[in-house]
Formats: structure tokens, C-alpha cells, sequence
């Protein structure tokens, strides 16, 4: 099943996707800090619309279902929107797809993949949206439920790629998914139950290696190979972007080209048509955000130390340089013309709490070389629309969480 007339092309540093850095300009920044109180999120509306559009463009080719990932960014306007441009949606809890249905989507275009089982699978079933059973346990419960139609069933492959293990979702390390060794056992059930299995659901990580896509797809469709009542083949999300200078994004042209091909291989050698789904979500809305706050502080820890600037925002607005070593550009919206190198913490009384962690290792620390700032000058942080808003800590100091505005209508 394995083929090699594609092949992925050489790492792909996107220059471009970073040049909205540019887009809070002092002017537009200082305005929307009038307008509303710091720290904020702002996401552009045009950016959101252009992501949309360019992916939908790559997918004409092939028969696939295009499923944004709501726990990148929840906001209902971004899920309207995409509803609007025809997109559906993967949902990763009970809640996250009431919060989809309230939006206006209608429940058939949703799929619930949930680590935890709905409250009600009664209801969840009943209700339209696509379940994902993610566990042998919730497959029983499915069997259990007064409702039975075609389900889905989330495998681990033994093959997993994220920016850092705590982002891999397969393998051994990963909770994720019925492991791959266990289709025999989810054959058994089907059997017993004579419940239909139409879809299989693979997602192996986020923001992993760009060019894992083939491995993972051969690999996906072995295990689909297995079970012959599958129709659909869920390659989950994922799809990288880059944030800062050095990093690489997804090529998602050249991914659909190697998933099109993979199938149309499968195809020939099986004679079964698969479907194609994908369900990103940091490609779609990671560079169209960006966290808007206020240096309130300027320390230093003297000749052999370092300089710090604190914001008026941090690790409660924005976990990912904590819990990953995330890297996100910052800039400081003066006219300063000298740069200094700083290290730029939050706000919680929390020494983990830093913007510029060492990449990959959020115990590190990376002083950046920024305009050098004064306090009350306001810092722009790029690449914030997913896990930003929507992995915000609540409660921590009691500090109040930024609020959400559009721009570029
Ligand atoms: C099941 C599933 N699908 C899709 C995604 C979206 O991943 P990404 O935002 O990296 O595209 C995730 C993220 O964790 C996920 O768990």
C-alpha cells in the first residue's frame, strides 16, 4: 500500500505568514486600547476568511470534509463564520458542541471526539452530531444506548508527531484513541452489537513534523484495511504553522497531494473509496490572532542578569509559552530606535510564567531582542489564535481574562 510518486518537498519556512505581525500597527493599537481595556485578543476577520478559502481551495480535488477544530478557538463568531464558508466541525467535548449547536450549526455537521464520555449518550446520539467512540468503554456505552446508527471509532496507530511530547497524541505515551493492536477486539464488538462502524478517526498530534503526513497516512489506512465496513478516514488535525522566524509550516497543497494520492493507491489495491476528512484547527486561526497588552513593569537583576519586561497580561491569558516553551513573536509598539535583549514575564506571581521561554523548554529562558521599552508602552504578541483564548487559566491571582474583539470586518 505504500507508494512514492509524491513526495513531500523540503521544509517549508512560510515568511509570509508572519508578516501580519506588522498588522497592530501603534496606531490601530492605541485605538482599540482606548476603545476597550488591555489586555485584549484580537483576531482579523479578513485573515480568518483567507485561511478558510486558501485550505477549501486545496481540498477541490479530492472528496473531503473539512472540520475545524473547535478547542483552537471556541468564539462564536469564528465558529459562524466558518460555518458560513462551509466548513464542520470536530468537537473535543459534550460542551464544545452545544456551544457549536448555540452558535447555529446544525448537530450533523459536528463530531464528537471526547476523552471523556458525553453525560448523556442518549442524547448525544439522538441529537444528530457524529459520535466518536475514543475508548473500548465508550464503545460499550454506545451498545448500551437506546440509539444505534453508524459511529466512529478514534485509533491510536503507534505513531505519533506533536511540537513536543505534550502535544503527541499517539504512541504508547498517548491516552488517545483505541490502540491499533485492539481492532480485533472492535471487530468483535461490531459483530456482537451489529452496530455499524462507517469512519475511522486518527489524529496523531499537533503541530508535529510537516512531513510526518504520508507515514501517517499509509500507516491510517493499514488499520482501515482491516475493517471493511470503514467508509470515511478521519486524519485528524495538526498541520503546523509558523509562529516565528525558523519555524516551518504545513504545506497543506502538497499534504492533500500525498493524502489524494495514498487513497486513489488504497483504492486500486482494495477496490474501497475511501472519504477524506480533516479537522485543523491552529491552521486555520493561529496567525489571525494576537494578544494586545501593557508593560507595567521594567526590573532587571543587575550586570550578570537579565532585563525583564512584565506585562499586564501572561500565562492566564496565554499558556502556551508555560506549558509548552511555545514560541510566539512579540513586539513593543514604540518608536524606539535602540534594542535591548529582554526576558518578558507575565503578570502571575508565578516564576514559570514567561513569553520568552527557550523553545521547546518552558523552564528555559530566551531573552529576546526587542525595541527597548517603557513602561506603559503596549506589546503586541503574534500567533495567539489558538490555545490562546480558548486554554486561558480562570482564577489564577484573580486577574480578569482579556477580552475578545474583531477587526477587519
Ligand atoms: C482530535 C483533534 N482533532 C484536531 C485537533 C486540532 O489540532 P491542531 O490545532 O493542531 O490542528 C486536535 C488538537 O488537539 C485534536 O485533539
Amino acid at each position: 500500500m505504500r507508494g512514492s510518486a509524491y513526495t513531500l518537498g523540503q521544509k517549508t519556512i512560510i515568511a509570509d505568514e508572519m508578516k501580519n505581525r506588522a498588522l497592530l500597527n501603534q496606531k490601530t493599537a492605541s485605538e482599540l486600547i482606548t476603545l476597550y481595556r488591555s489586555p485584549l485578543y484580537v483576531y482579523d476577520l479578513a485573515k480568518l476568511k483567507e485561511r478558510v478559502k486558501e485550505l477549501l481551495d486545496y481540498c477541490k480535488t479530492i472528496d473531503c470534509t473539512v472540520r475545524y477544530a473547535i478547542k483552537a478557538n471556541p468564539h462564536p463568531r469564528i465558529i459562524k463564520l466558518f460555518d458560513e464558508l462551509g466548513l464542520h466541525f470536530d468537537a473535543s467535548s459534550d460542551y464544545e458542541a452545544d456551544e457549536a449547536v448555540s452558535a447555529g450549526v446544525d448537530p450533523v455537521k459536528i463530531s464528537l471526539s471526547s476523552q471523556q464520555p458525553p453525560g448523556d449518550m442518549n442524547k448525544t446520539l439522538r441529537s444528530g452530531i457524529k459520535f466518536v467512540a475514543t475508548s473500548l468503554h465508550q464503545l460499550d456505552l454506545v451498545s448500551k444506548a437506546a440509539r444505534k446508527e453508524n459511529i466512529a471509532v478514534r485509533l491510536n496507530p503507534g505513531l505519533g508527531a506533536g511540537h513536543n511530547r505534550r502535544t503527541t497524541t499517539g504512541g504508547v505515551i498517548s491516552s488517545f484513541g483505541v490502540w491499533h493492536e485492539y481492532i480485533p477486539k472492535v471487530l468483535d464488538w461490531q459483530l456482537q452489537t451489529g452496530i455499524n462502524i462507517n469512519r475511522v478517526h486518527i489524529h496523531i498530534g499537533s503541530g508535529g513534523d510537516s512531513q510526518i503526513w504520508r507515514q501517517a497516512i499509509q500507516k491510517s489506512l493499514e488499520l482501515v484495511n482491516q475493517m471493511p465496513s470503514v467508509e470515511i478516514l478521519n486524519m485528524g488535525g495538526g498541520y503546523s504553522i509558523a509562529r516565528v522566524a525558523g519555524e516551518e509550516s504545513a504545506d497543506m497543497s502538497q499534504i492533500m497531494t500525498v493524502f489524494k494520492y495514498e487513497l486513489a493507491n488504497f483504492a486500486k489495491q482494495t477496490g474501497r473509496h475511501l472519504r477524506l476528512e480533516i479537522e485543523p484547527g491552529t491552521w486555520l486561526v493561529g496567525n489571525a490572532g494576537f494578544l494586545l497588552c501593557k508593560i507595567v513593569d521594567i526590573v532587571d537583576t543587575g550586570k550578570r542578569g537579565f532585563n525583564f519586561i512584565k506585562l499586564d497580561s501572561g500565562m492566564n491569558d496565554l499558556l502556551r509559552p508555560a506549558m509548552y516553551g511555545a514560541q510566539h513573536p512579540i513586539e513593543v509598539l514604540n518608536n524606539s530606535k535602540s534594542t535591548k535583549d529582554y526576558v518578558v514575564v507575565g503578570h502571575n506571581c508565578e516564576t514559570g510564567d514567561i513569553m520568552t521561554p527557550a523553545p521547546g523548554d518552558p523552564e528555559g529562558i530566551k531573552p529576546r531582542n526587542l525595541p527597548e521599552g517603557a513602561i506603559g508602552d503596549l506589546v503586541v504578541i503574534g500567533g495567539a489564535g489558538a490555545y490562546g483564548a480558548s486554554m486561558r487559566v480562570v482564577g489564577y491571582n484573580s486577574f480578569p481574562s482579556a477580552t475578545e474583539v474583531f477587526i477587519n470586518e
